[in-house]
This record gives C-alpha cells, structure tokens and sequence, in this order.
C-alpha cells in the first residue's frame, strides 16, 4: 500500500499530468484538497473508489483516514492543487506518514505560477530585464514568514515576484514595493488561472488597487516585476546567429567541431 501524493494541477482538467490521472484511476481511496481541485479531476477516480473532501479536516484526521486505507491495504491518491512543493502541506502530511512506515509516492504537477504566466502569454525570465522568480507569498493567518523573507529584500533583487496567498494584501505588497519597483512597475493579477472563469488584471504598483476594488478577494497570483512588461528585453545569445555552441559549431576551429556524444561521455 501506497501514499501517491499527486499534484492536480491549476484547475483545467486537462492540465493534470497522464501520470497523475493514472495514479487517480487506480487508487481505491482519493483524499482531496476541496478548495482547489476541481470535480472533473475526481472523474478519473474507479466508480467505486471512496472519495474524501479534506477541507473541513485536521491533520489528525487526515492520517487516520489514511492509517484505515493502510490497514485495508488500499493504495491512495492524495491530490493537491498545482504542484506539491510549494503550499501543498504535503510535507507534514508525509513526516508522519514516514513515522508509521506508510510509504510515500510524489507526482509533480502544473505549479499556478505557470499557468498564470501561459494565461498572460509571458515569459518570466526575459534577458536584460529578470533571470530570477522568487515564489513567495505575505504572512496569513495560518502561516508567519520567516525573517529576511520580506517582500522588501526580494524587491532589492528586481527579479519577477509571483506572490501567492496575498491578494486579500494587495496595499501592503503594493507599498513594500513600489520603493524598489517604482510605481510605473508592471503588475498582473490573475485569477483562477485555466478555470473558465479566470480573470486577468494588468496594470502598474500605483494604478493596480484601483483596477482591482473589491473584485477579486482569493485564488489569484501577482505577478510583479519589469519583465511583465514584456518588450525592452534582449534576446538571449541562444540563437544568436553566430553563436559558437555544442549543437551549432560556428568553424573547423570551433572547440564545439569535435563534439559528439561519444567522446563527451567516453
Ligand atoms: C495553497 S496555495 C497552492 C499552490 C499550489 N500548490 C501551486 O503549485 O500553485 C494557493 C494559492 O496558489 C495560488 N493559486 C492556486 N491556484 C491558482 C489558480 N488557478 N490561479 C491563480 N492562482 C492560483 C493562489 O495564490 C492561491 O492563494
């Protein structure tokens, strides 16, 4: 008997991976997270499988759910938003599971951020403007931050922000900001991203909070950083036509010409 934590992906159903939706048509037991999986994932589960909203339960009740799974010798799918290393509470989930010998599987999902940057049609890291994304959120009331992650610090970076869990926050990350953005920075909210009722709002740090108003008050991402922009980037040398690479050896002389697998490996 197995614990497949599975990543379910942002929302559209369509965007779980075949990996996932194989572990879910096998498993006799599915606990999901019910705010944010949606009830077509769940379609994949057997017509027989017993299926377990985790909403309203503690984590105590969550093992035991499991423990009784175990003890039967029924594998279960456990499902989480997005992807699982970020916010899924999968790591205290699999702590104990480890403390009473209940082995323990991981399938990756769509993180949010990705879905919400494929939603803008942007690329995160656009040369000459961000090579980095910090994931981060602001402190809520289940979770504090640790010191030094700050919205400021990160800002003194000027990489790309993908703020999650934060939109009820939006004056604050607005204000820790715009010090270090500037207030003509680039911002998008987006909410639900790959549901059908996803919203998308672009502005800037100073104009954001009033395009927003009390329209969107949980399950958006804001993306902040000059990349948003998307134009005023270099092209990376990637492609650059006469970019001397391992694939693309520019002469004879090249250090690239005699390049193959073989002597690579060998
Ligand atoms: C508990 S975290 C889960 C994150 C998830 N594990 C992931 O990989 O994206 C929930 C937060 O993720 C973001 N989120 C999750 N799904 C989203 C979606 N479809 N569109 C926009 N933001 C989403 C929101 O910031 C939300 O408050």
């Amino acid at each position: 008997m197995t614990v497949h934590f599975v990543g379910a992906g942002p929302g559209a159903p369509d965007l779980l991976t075949l990996r996932g939706r194989d572990i879910i048509a096998k498993c006799p037991v599915c606990l999901y997270a019910g705010s944010l999986v949606p009830q077509a994932i769940l379609d994949h589960c057997p017509s027989d499988a017993r299926i377990v909203n985790t909403a309203a339960m503690d984590l105590g009740q969550i093992i035991a759910e499991i423990r009784r799974a175990h003890d039967a010798g029924h594998d279960v799918a456990r499902l989480h938003s997005g992807d699982l290393s970020i916010w899924s509470a999968m790591g205290e989930q699999m702590r104990r599971l480890r403390a009473e010998g209940i082995p323990v599987s991981v399938t990756p999902g769509v993180p949010a951020f990705a879905a919400a940057a494929a939603t803008l049609g942007t690329e995160l890291t656009l040369p000459g403007l961000a090579q980095s994304v910090v994931l981060t959120r602001t402190s809520g009331r289940a979770s504090s931050m640790p010191q030094g992650e700050t919205l400021t610090n990160f800002a003194a970076t000027g990489a790309t922000l993908a703020i999650h869990l934060s939109i009820q926050n939006i004056a604050r990350v607005v204000g820790e900001l715009s010090p270090a953005y500037g207030a003509d920075c680039p911002i998008a909210v987006v909410y639900r991203a790959s549901w059908p009722d996803e919203t998308i709002l672009r502005g800037t740090l100073a104009d954001i909070r009033g395009k927003l108003g009390e329209t969107i008050q949980r399950t958006a991402l804001i993306l902040v950083g000059p990349a948003l922009a998307g134009e005023g980037f270099d092209e990376s040398c990637l492609y650059a036509v006469d970019y001397d690479r391992r694939y693309r050896p520019q002469s004879a002389d090249s250090p690239w010409a005699s390049w193959n697998e073989e002597t690579e490996n060998g």
